[in-house]
Parts: structure tokens; C-alpha cells; sequence
């Protein structure tokens, strides 16, 4: 039996245990997943206990990926690029690895669950903190025309479009985009933070075929209603982004192929 687990503050809420135990059954693999609520500051101390008590994996959500990050003995070079981990693996030499698998997941959603297409696509990211950064370099893998980061704090954008050092993306002040736009993926937690406030961004960034990806799942945002008048194939929320993520990194720790997709298809008619 295989011990995993997600760690986060809340946690309560998270679809976590049931997608992996969805996985588990698809590869026949025995295991067991639980939410464990780690006190903030505490990170280190429950995550070492945990492997010191024989866990297999871990996949650390809010608001501990940094935490993550620093903890880790090593990191793969996606977690790097992304300044966070959310997926923890135990090598077979005891070493733990720090994974991310965010980004992958998003494209997977993307191009495999909605067809989608990012290559030669110009593509709008809203946005510029953690959930930005950590899928930016998957996006860029899948060939796009060109990334641009647009954020209400437009240097926050600048710094992370200089971290990629990358002739394709550009950073912008959101109040001076000029659209429009293929792919417009939005990071941001406008609505959600209870300090975030209103969304507001230009109709023109639109055109009749843009597709329009909010992370976010499970909640109305100012995104998504901004969105709402193209076509619903052509719309899409975070759920697919959260069951490929958690796809990937269960085939991080078990060498297996995850079809995220039948999943998802399960997951939303739970939902
Ligand atoms: P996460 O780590 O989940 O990405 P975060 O680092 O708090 O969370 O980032 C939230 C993002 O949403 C930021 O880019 C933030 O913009 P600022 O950097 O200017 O704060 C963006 N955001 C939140 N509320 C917003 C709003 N009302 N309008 C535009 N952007 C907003």
C-alpha cells in the first residue's frame, strides 16, 4: 500500500484524494491519499515526518509551494522555472524531488481534453504571480507565436518575463493591452481574493474564434463573465487543469500512463 497525500491550508475542499484514488484504480495500484492541513510555518516538520513514516509522495497546494521548494533536496528543472513545487517524489536513492507539474497539466487541458491549439498562437496570460509563473514554461515548449504576460502591477509582469530571458514573451501593463488575442489563459485571482476587486479588461482583446481559460474552477469570476459571449467550446474552467496536473505527477510516482481525460469526464458529473 502506497501512502500520498496533499498538503494545504484550508484543504478541506480539495478533489485531490478522489482524483488519485480515480488513477489508482485506472493502473491498479493500491494506495492511500489524505488531506493533510498543515499549520502555517509547519511545512517542513509534517513533510519530514511524512517521509520518515514511509510516504510514497506528496502534492502541496496553497500555501505552501514555496515551502515546497525550499524543503526539497532536489528540484527538476520545470520546478525551477516555476519557483514552486506542487508534486514531491521519493527517488529510490531516499533523495526527495521536487516536481511541478502545473504547467504540464494546463497544456495537457489544453491541447489533448479541449483541442485546443497553442502552437504558432499568439497568447495571453493574466496575471503575473505564482499561478502564472508556474505554467509559463510548458506554454513556451508548446511553440507558440508569442506570450504576452499582462498584469495590474505591470512590474511584477516585467520580472517574470525577465526570468525567461525568451524573445517570444513580452510583459504589459494590463491597462495598455492591445489585443486581440488566440488564447487568452487567465492567473489571476481577480474576484477570488476577497481583496482582489473587479476585472476589467477591453472587449477588443476578442475575436470570434479566441478560446478563453480561467485556472480557476468551481467559482463565477470576473473572467469568466467577461468571456461568457463566445461560444462555450471556446470557454473553459481549471477542473481539467487540476485533474492533468494531478495525472502527471501520479505518473511521476508510480512510471504509469494517467488518461486524465476519462477523469475529468467522471469528476464533472460528480460536480
Ligand atoms: P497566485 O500565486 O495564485 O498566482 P498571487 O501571487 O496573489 O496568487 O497573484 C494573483 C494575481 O492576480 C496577481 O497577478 C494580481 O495582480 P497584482 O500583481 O497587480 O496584485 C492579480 N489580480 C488580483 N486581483 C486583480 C484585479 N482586480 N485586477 C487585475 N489583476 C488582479
Amino acid at each position: 500500500m502506497h501512502r500520498l497525500a496533499v498538503f494545504g491550508n484550508p484543504v478541506a475542499h480539495s478533489r485531490s484524494p478522489e482524483i488519485h484514488q480515480m488513477f489508482a484504480a485506472e493502473a491498479g495500484i493500491d494506495v492511500t491519499y489524505e488531506k493533510v492541513l498543515v499549520p502555517l510555518g509547519e511545512f517542513r516538520l509534517v513533510a519530514e515526518a511524512f517521509f520518515r513514516q514511509g510516504g510514497t509522495g506528496i502534492n502541496i497546494t496553497v500555501p505552501f509551494k514555496q515551502d515546497a521548494f525550499n524543503f526539497v533536496d532536489v528540484l527538476s528543472g520545470g520546478a525551477q522555472d516555476a519557483g514552486a513545487v506542487n508534486t514531491i517524489v521519493r527517488l529510490p536513492n531516499g533523495l526527495l524531488k521536487g516536481e511541478n507539474t502545473d504547467g504540464a497539466g494546463l497544456v495537457s487541458d489544453l491541447q489533448k481534453n479541449l483541442g485546443w491549439i497553442l502552437a504558432g498562437k499568439s497568447i495571453l496570460l493574466l496575471g503575473a504571480g505564482g499561478a502564472v509563473q508556474g505554467v509559463i514554461r510548458d506554454i513556451l515548449n508548446a511553440e507558440p507565436k508569442n506570450i504576452v504576460i499582462a498584469n495590474r502591477t505591470a512590474a511584477k509582469a516585467v520580472k517574470l518575463v525577465d526570468g525567461f530571458a525568451d524573445k517570444r514573451i513580452t510583459a504589459n501593463p494590463l491597462s495598455e493591452l492591445l489585443g486581440p488575442f488566440d488564447v487568452i489563459i487567465s492567473g489571476s485571482s481577480a474576484g477570488l481574493a476577497e481583496n482582489a476587486g473587479p476585472l476589467s479588461l477591453p472587449l477588443s482583446l476578442l475575436e470570434s474564434h479566441t478560446c478563453c481559460y480561467d485556472m480557476i474552477y468551481g467559482k463565477a469570476t470576473p473572467f469568466r463573465s467577461w468571456s461568457s459571449a463566445l461560444p462555450s467550446a471556446q470557454c473553459a474552467d481549471g477542473l481539467g487543469m487540476l485533474v492533468e496536473q494531478a495525472a502527471r505527477a501520479f505518473e511521476l510516482w508510480f512510471d504509469v500512463e494517467i488518461d486524465g481525460g476519462s477523469v475529468l469526464e467522471r469528476l464533472r458529473k460528480s460536480i
